[in-house]
Protein backbone atom coordinates (compact mmCIF):
# COMPACT_ATOMS: atom_id res chain seq x y z
CA UNK A 1 0.00 0.00 0.00
CA UNK A 2 1.10 3.66 -0.63
CA UNK A 3 2.73 5.58 2.71
CA UNK A 4 0.85 8.55 2.66
CA UNK A 5 1.68 11.56 5.15
CA UNK A 6 -1.64 10.69 7.39
CA UNK A 7 -3.27 7.44 5.94
CA UNK A 8 -6.74 6.14 7.11
CA UNK A 9 -4.72 3.91 9.09
CA UNK A 10 -3.34 6.93 10.74
CA UNK A 11 -5.88 8.60 11.69
CA UNK A 12 -8.23 5.68 13.00
CA UNK A 13 -5.92 3.53 14.75
CA UNK A 14 -2.78 5.53 16.01
CA UNK A 15 -4.85 8.80 16.03
CA UNK A 16 -3.07 11.36 13.63
CA UNK A 17 -1.62 14.54 14.86
CA UNK A 18 -1.59 15.23 18.60
CA UNK A 19 -1.68 12.32 20.76
CA UNK A 20 -4.80 10.05 21.37
CA UNK A 21 -6.57 10.37 24.77
CA UNK A 22 -6.35 6.32 24.85
CA UNK A 23 -4.37 3.94 22.41
CA UNK A 24 -4.04 0.27 22.15
CA UNK A 25 -1.44 -1.16 20.30
CA UNK A 26 -2.48 -4.93 19.18
CA UNK A 27 -3.41 -6.06 23.16
CA UNK A 28 -4.44 -9.14 23.56
CA UNK A 29 -6.33 -10.84 26.97
CA UNK A 30 -6.63 -14.34 27.88
CA UNK A 31 -8.74 -15.76 30.43
CA UNK A 32 -7.11 -19.80 31.07
CA UNK A 33 -10.14 -21.47 31.83
CA UNK A 34 -7.97 -24.62 32.26
CA UNK A 35 -8.78 -27.66 34.98
CA UNK A 36 -6.36 -27.88 38.11
CA UNK A 37 -3.21 -29.76 36.22
CA UNK A 38 -3.72 -32.85 38.38
CA UNK A 39 -7.21 -33.05 36.94
CA UNK A 40 -6.32 -32.41 33.39
CA UNK A 41 -3.21 -35.10 34.09
CA UNK A 42 -5.83 -37.49 35.22
CA UNK A 43 -8.48 -37.04 32.43
CA UNK A 44 -6.13 -36.08 29.59
CA UNK A 45 -8.10 -32.91 28.41
CA UNK A 46 -5.94 -30.10 27.34
CA UNK A 47 -5.77 -26.50 28.58
CA UNK A 48 -8.34 -24.25 27.80
CA UNK A 49 -7.57 -20.88 26.89
CA UNK A 50 -10.69 -18.45 26.20
CA UNK A 51 -9.08 -15.47 23.97
CA UNK A 52 -11.14 -12.72 24.69
CA UNK A 53 -9.59 -9.73 22.95
CA UNK A 54 -7.14 -11.04 20.19
CA UNK A 55 -5.10 -8.21 19.05
CA UNK A 56 -6.68 -5.07 19.06
CA UNK A 57 -5.55 -1.94 18.17
CA UNK A 58 -7.30 1.61 17.92
CA UNK A 59 -6.76 5.55 19.06
CA UNK A 60 -9.35 7.65 20.72
CA UNK A 61 -8.40 11.38 19.71
CA UNK A 62 -9.35 13.51 22.59
CA UNK A 63 -12.56 15.29 23.19
CA UNK A 64 -14.22 12.74 20.87
CA UNK A 65 -16.41 9.33 21.57
CA UNK A 66 -15.63 5.95 20.24
CA UNK A 67 -18.02 3.32 20.73
CA UNK A 68 -17.38 0.11 20.76
CA UNK A 69 -20.79 -2.22 18.98
CA UNK A 70 -21.21 -6.11 18.64
CA UNK A 71 -23.16 -8.57 20.15
CA UNK A 72 -22.86 -10.26 23.60
CA UNK A 73 -19.65 -11.88 24.35
CA UNK A 74 -17.91 -10.10 21.72
CA UNK A 75 -15.26 -8.93 23.77
CA UNK A 76 -16.38 -5.38 24.52
CA UNK A 77 -16.36 -5.55 28.22
CA UNK A 78 -12.46 -7.40 28.54
CA UNK A 79 -11.70 -4.02 26.06
CA UNK A 80 -13.09 -1.54 28.68
CA UNK A 81 -11.25 -3.33 31.84
CA UNK A 82 -8.12 -3.12 29.46
CA UNK A 83 -8.67 0.56 28.73
CA UNK A 84 -9.08 1.51 32.56
CA UNK A 85 -6.17 -1.16 34.11
CA UNK A 86 -9.07 -3.53 35.78
CA UNK A 87 -7.48 -5.94 33.31
CA UNK A 88 -3.92 -6.69 32.10
CA UNK A 89 -3.33 -7.19 28.68
CA UNK A 90 -0.84 -10.36 28.48
CA UNK A 91 0.42 -8.86 24.74
CA UNK A 92 -0.04 -5.58 23.29
CA UNK A 93 0.38 -1.68 24.67
CA UNK A 94 -2.17 0.53 26.26
CA UNK A 95 -1.03 4.02 26.27
CA UNK A 96 -3.28 6.98 27.73
CA UNK A 97 -2.32 10.44 26.98
CA UNK A 98 1.01 9.03 25.71
CA UNK A 99 1.85 7.58 28.80
CA UNK A 100 2.03 3.83 29.61
CA UNK A 101 -0.83 3.03 31.68
CA UNK A 102 0.98 0.97 34.55
CA UNK A 103 2.81 4.17 35.25
CA UNK A 104 -1.45 6.30 34.77
CA UNK A 105 -2.31 3.92 37.67
CA UNK A 106 0.62 4.48 39.96
CA UNK A 107 0.60 8.03 39.78
CA UNK A 108 -2.77 9.42 41.42
CA UNK A 109 -2.20 12.64 39.61
CA UNK A 110 -2.75 10.77 36.45
CA UNK A 111 -5.22 8.17 37.85
CA UNK A 112 -7.93 10.60 38.75
CA UNK A 113 -7.51 11.52 34.76
CA UNK A 114 -9.34 8.09 33.93
CA UNK A 115 -12.96 7.04 35.31
CA UNK A 116 -15.54 4.30 34.43
CA UNK A 117 -18.89 3.89 34.42
CA UNK A 118 -20.98 1.09 34.44
CA UNK A 119 -24.26 -0.86 33.48
CA UNK A 120 -25.80 -1.56 36.67
CA UNK A 121 -25.64 1.77 39.06
CA UNK A 122 -26.68 -0.45 41.64
CA UNK A 123 -24.21 -2.72 41.91
CA UNK A 124 -21.53 -0.16 41.48
CA UNK A 125 -23.03 1.88 44.10
CA UNK A 126 -22.13 1.01 47.73
CA UNK A 127 -25.64 0.29 49.25
CA UNK A 128 -24.67 1.50 52.65
CA UNK A 129 -23.48 4.82 51.90
CA UNK A 130 -25.22 8.14 51.11
CA UNK A 131 -24.98 9.96 47.78
CA UNK A 132 -22.93 12.47 49.51
CA UNK A 133 -20.76 10.28 50.85
CA UNK A 134 -20.10 8.20 47.69
CA UNK A 135 -19.45 11.17 45.44
CA UNK A 136 -17.29 12.53 47.92
CA UNK A 137 -14.71 9.47 47.72
CA UNK A 138 -12.83 10.10 45.08
CA UNK A 139 -13.12 13.72 46.24
CA UNK A 140 -11.19 12.52 49.30
CA UNK A 141 -8.97 9.53 47.91
CA UNK A 142 -7.57 12.81 45.91
CA UNK A 143 -7.77 15.03 48.45
CA UNK A 144 -9.04 17.90 45.89
CA UNK A 145 -11.23 19.51 48.50
CA UNK A 146 -9.05 21.59 51.45
CA UNK A 147 -11.90 21.18 53.95
CA UNK A 148 -15.23 19.55 54.69
CA UNK A 149 -17.15 22.99 53.74
CA UNK A 150 -15.37 22.60 50.59
CA UNK A 151 -16.16 19.36 50.06
CA UNK A 152 -19.78 19.84 50.66
CA UNK A 153 -19.94 22.25 48.04
CA UNK A 154 -18.13 20.30 45.29
CA UNK A 155 -20.66 17.72 45.78
CA UNK A 156 -23.79 19.87 45.44
CA UNK A 157 -22.07 21.18 42.60
CA UNK A 158 -21.46 17.65 40.97
CA UNK A 159 -25.28 17.02 42.02
CA UNK A 160 -26.42 19.68 39.81
CA UNK A 161 -24.27 19.28 36.83
CA UNK A 162 -26.39 15.80 36.78
CA UNK A 163 -28.90 17.26 36.76
CA UNK A 164 -30.04 16.29 40.90
CA UNK A 165 -30.33 18.41 43.93
CA UNK A 166 -28.00 19.16 47.27
CA UNK A 167 -30.52 17.89 48.90
CA UNK A 168 -29.87 13.94 47.23
CA UNK A 169 -26.61 13.70 48.54
CA UNK A 170 -28.58 12.45 52.49
CA UNK A 171 -30.50 10.20 50.18
CA UNK A 172 -28.87 6.25 49.87
CA UNK A 173 -29.19 4.60 46.85
CA UNK A 174 -32.61 2.56 47.07
CA UNK A 175 -34.58 6.14 47.73
CA UNK A 176 -33.50 6.84 44.28
CA UNK A 177 -34.77 5.38 40.66
CA UNK A 178 -32.42 3.60 38.37
CA UNK A 179 -32.18 7.31 36.09
CA UNK A 180 -31.29 9.06 39.03
CA UNK A 181 -28.90 6.11 40.19
CA UNK A 182 -26.74 6.62 36.73
CA UNK A 183 -26.66 10.22 37.42
CA UNK A 184 -24.64 9.53 40.86
CA UNK A 185 -22.49 7.26 38.94
CA UNK A 186 -22.19 9.45 36.67
CA UNK A 187 -21.26 12.66 39.34
CA UNK A 188 -19.02 10.38 41.26
CA UNK A 189 -17.09 9.51 37.96
CA UNK A 190 -16.69 13.67 37.31
CA UNK A 191 -15.93 14.06 41.09
CA UNK A 192 -11.93 14.03 40.12
CA UNK A 193 -12.11 15.99 37.15
CA UNK A 194 -11.15 13.43 34.69
CA UNK A 195 -10.78 13.75 30.72
CA UNK A 196 -11.63 10.13 29.71
CA UNK A 197 -14.57 8.23 30.72
CA UNK A 198 -15.18 4.30 29.99
CA UNK A 199 -18.88 3.54 29.76
CA UNK A 200 -19.70 0.00 29.69
CA UNK A 201 -23.55 0.03 29.02
CA UNK A 202 -24.81 3.04 30.70
CA UNK A 203 -28.23 3.13 29.19
CA UNK A 204 -28.60 -0.98 28.95
CA UNK A 205 -30.76 -1.28 32.21
CA UNK A 206 -33.04 1.60 31.70
CA UNK A 207 -36.27 2.47 30.53
CA UNK A 208 -35.88 4.19 26.96
CA UNK A 209 -37.24 7.16 27.96
CA UNK A 210 -34.75 7.28 30.59
CA UNK A 211 -31.86 6.36 27.98
CA UNK A 212 -32.33 9.34 26.15
CA UNK A 213 -32.14 11.89 28.95
CA UNK A 214 -28.66 9.96 30.15
CA UNK A 215 -27.28 10.36 26.80
CA UNK A 216 -28.37 14.07 26.94
CA UNK A 217 -26.82 14.62 30.07
CA UNK A 218 -23.24 12.30 29.00
CA UNK A 219 -23.22 14.81 25.49
CA UNK A 220 -23.74 17.75 27.43
CA UNK A 221 -21.05 16.79 30.22
CA UNK A 222 -18.51 15.99 26.98
CA UNK A 223 -18.88 19.50 25.40
CA UNK A 224 -18.90 21.27 28.27
CA UNK A 225 -15.42 19.66 30.07
CA UNK A 226 -14.04 18.11 26.87
CA UNK A 227 -14.11 14.91 27.84
CA UNK A 228 -13.26 11.86 25.71
CA UNK A 229 -15.30 8.97 25.53
CA UNK A 230 -14.94 5.34 25.14
CA UNK A 231 -18.54 4.10 24.88
CA UNK A 232 -20.06 0.52 24.76
CA UNK A 233 -23.33 -0.56 23.67
CA UNK A 234 -24.89 -3.36 22.07
CA UNK A 235 -27.75 -0.59 21.27
CA UNK A 236 -26.98 0.32 17.25
CA UNK A 237 -29.73 3.17 17.61
CA UNK A 238 -27.95 4.95 21.08
CA UNK A 239 -24.32 4.39 19.47
CA UNK A 240 -25.45 6.67 15.99
CA UNK A 241 -26.21 8.76 18.35
CA UNK A 242 -23.33 9.67 20.73
CA UNK A 243 -20.52 8.85 18.55
CA UNK A 244 -17.96 9.83 16.45
CA UNK A 245 -16.35 6.88 15.47
CA UNK A 246 -17.27 3.41 15.97
CA UNK A 247 -15.27 0.30 16.61
CA UNK A 248 -17.48 -3.35 15.56
CA UNK A 249 -15.89 -5.74 17.54
CA UNK A 250 -16.02 -9.72 16.66
CA UNK A 251 -15.08 -12.60 18.73
CA UNK A 252 -12.36 -10.33 20.39
CA UNK A 253 -10.97 -8.91 17.10
CA UNK A 254 -11.81 -5.15 16.26
CA UNK A 255 -13.01 -5.87 12.27
CA UNK A 256 -14.22 -2.71 11.05
CA UNK A 257 -13.19 0.72 12.25
CA UNK A 258 -15.13 3.83 10.68
CA UNK A 259 -16.05 7.32 10.78
CA UNK A 260 -20.20 6.93 12.55
CA UNK A 261 -21.70 8.45 9.79
CA UNK A 262 -19.85 6.36 7.19
CA UNK A 263 -20.43 3.42 9.12
CA UNK A 264 -24.19 3.54 9.23
CA UNK A 265 -24.46 4.96 5.50
CA UNK A 266 -22.11 1.90 4.24
CA UNK A 267 -20.69 -0.61 6.32
CA UNK A 268 -17.94 -2.26 5.09
CA UNK A 269 -17.62 -5.87 6.68
CA UNK A 270 -20.80 -8.18 6.32
CA UNK A 271 -20.89 -8.62 10.12
CA UNK A 272 -21.53 -4.73 10.16
CA UNK A 273 -23.82 -4.64 7.55
CA UNK A 274 -25.93 -7.39 9.65
CA UNK A 275 -25.92 -5.58 12.59
CA UNK A 276 -27.51 -2.16 10.90
CA UNK A 277 -29.93 -4.80 9.33
CA UNK A 278 -30.97 -5.89 12.68
CA UNK A 279 -32.14 -2.33 13.78
CA UNK A 280 -35.72 -1.41 13.82
CA UNK A 281 -36.49 0.76 10.80
CA UNK A 282 -38.12 3.99 12.38
CA UNK A 283 -40.62 4.15 8.93
CA UNK A 284 -41.76 1.10 10.39
CA UNK A 285 -41.96 0.44 13.73
CA UNK A 286 -43.57 -2.96 14.36
CA UNK A 287 -41.74 -4.73 10.85
CA UNK A 288 -39.70 -7.74 12.40
CA UNK A 289 -35.97 -7.21 12.37
CA UNK A 290 -34.09 -9.08 10.96
CA UNK A 291 -31.19 -10.65 13.22
CA UNK A 292 -27.85 -12.13 12.66
CA UNK A 293 -28.00 -15.83 11.45
CA UNK A 294 -25.77 -18.45 13.37
CA UNK A 295 -24.03 -18.82 16.52
CA UNK A 296 -21.84 -16.35 17.84
CA UNK A 297 -18.27 -17.80 17.53
CA UNK A 298 -17.07 -19.90 20.35
CA UNK A 299 -14.34 -18.07 22.05
CA UNK A 300 -12.47 -21.08 23.26
CA UNK A 301 -12.48 -22.52 19.57
CA UNK A 302 -12.26 -20.15 17.52
CA UNK A 303 -12.59 -20.97 13.24
CA UNK A 304 -9.61 -21.05 11.35
CA UNK A 305 -9.61 -18.01 9.05
CA UNK A 306 -12.15 -14.98 9.41
CA UNK A 307 -14.17 -16.05 12.76
CA UNK A 308 -17.22 -14.61 10.82
CA UNK A 309 -17.03 -17.01 8.27
CA UNK A 310 -19.93 -19.85 9.75
CA UNK A 311 -22.27 -17.37 9.55
CA UNK A 312 -21.12 -15.25 6.57
CA UNK A 313 -23.35 -14.69 3.47
CA UNK A 314 -20.39 -14.14 1.31
CA UNK A 315 -17.66 -16.30 2.93
CA UNK A 316 -15.49 -18.32 -0.11
CA UNK A 317 -12.75 -20.75 0.61
CA UNK A 318 -10.12 -18.28 1.30
CA UNK A 319 -12.47 -17.03 3.95
CA UNK A 320 -12.13 -20.70 6.14
CA UNK A 321 -8.14 -20.35 5.69
CA UNK A 322 -6.79 -16.96 5.88
CA UNK A 323 -7.39 -14.52 8.57
CA UNK A 324 -8.60 -11.17 6.97
CA UNK A 325 -5.90 -8.27 8.54
CA UNK A 326 -7.76 -4.94 9.25
CA UNK A 327 -7.17 -2.83 6.14
CA UNK A 328 -7.58 0.46 5.01
CA UNK A 329 -10.77 0.95 2.07
CA UNK A 330 -12.27 3.67 1.35
CA UNK A 331 -14.23 5.27 4.55
CA UNK A 332 -12.65 3.12 6.81
CA UNK A 333 -10.66 0.05 8.01
CA UNK A 334 -11.90 -3.47 7.53
CA UNK A 335 -11.21 -7.16 7.97
CA UNK A 336 -12.60 -8.90 5.22
CA UNK A 337 -11.53 -10.28 2.54
CA UNK A 338 -14.72 -9.52 0.05
CA UNK A 339 -14.25 -5.36 1.33
CA UNK A 340 -13.25 -3.36 -1.68
N1 LIG B 1 -13.34 -12.77 34.01
C1 LIG B 1 -13.57 -13.62 33.01
N2 LIG B 1 -13.20 -14.91 33.09
C2 LIG B 1 -13.43 -15.76 32.07
N3 LIG B 1 -14.00 -15.41 30.91
C3 LIG B 1 -14.37 -14.14 30.75
C4 LIG B 1 -14.19 -13.17 31.80
N4 LIG B 1 -14.65 -11.98 31.35
C5 LIG B 1 -15.12 -12.19 30.10
N5 LIG B 1 -14.95 -13.47 29.74
C6 LIG B 1 -15.30 -14.07 28.45
O1 LIG B 1 -14.68 -13.27 27.45
C7 LIG B 1 -15.55 -13.12 26.33
C8 LIG B 1 -15.82 -11.65 26.10
O2 LIG B 1 -16.62 -11.19 27.18
P1 LIG B 1 -17.03 -9.66 27.35
O3 LIG B 1 -15.82 -8.82 27.19
O4 LIG B 1 -17.76 -9.56 28.64
O5 LIG B 1 -18.01 -9.43 26.12
P2 LIG B 1 -19.13 -8.33 25.88
O6 LIG B 1 -18.93 -7.22 26.86
O7 LIG B 1 -18.93 -7.92 24.46
O8 LIG B 1 -20.43 -9.03 26.08
C9 LIG B 1 -16.79 -13.93 26.63
O9 LIG B 1 -16.65 -15.19 26.04
C10 LIG B 1 -16.79 -14.03 28.15
O10 LIG B 1 -17.42 -15.20 28.58
S1 LIG C 1 -13.51 -12.47 5.29
FE1 LIG C 1 -14.94 -13.80 4.22
S2 LIG C 1 -16.12 -14.79 5.85
FE2 LIG C 1 -15.07 -13.06 6.76
S3 LIG C 1 -16.55 -11.43 6.67
FE3 LIG C 1 -15.32 -11.25 4.83
S4 LIG C 1 -16.39 -12.41 3.28
FE4 LIG C 1 -17.27 -13.00 5.25
MG1 LIG D 1 -20.27 -6.40 28.24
Amino acid sequence: MVERAFSVEDTLLRGAGATPMLELQSVEKRFDLSAPLLRRLVSGEGRRVLRAVDGVSLAIPRGTTLALVGESGSGKSTLARLAVGLHRAEAGRVLFDGLALDEVLRNPAQRRRLQMIFQDPYASLNPRWRAGAIIAEPLRLYRLCANRAALRERVAELLAAVGLAAEDAEKYPHEFSGGQRQRISIARALASNPDFLVCDEPTSALDVSVQAQIINLMGRLQRELGLTYLFISHNLAVVRQVSDRVGVVYGGRLVELAEAEELFATPRHPYTAALLAALPDPHRPGAERQIVGGEMVNPLAPPEGCGFHPRCPLATPVCRRERPALRAVRGGLVACHAAA
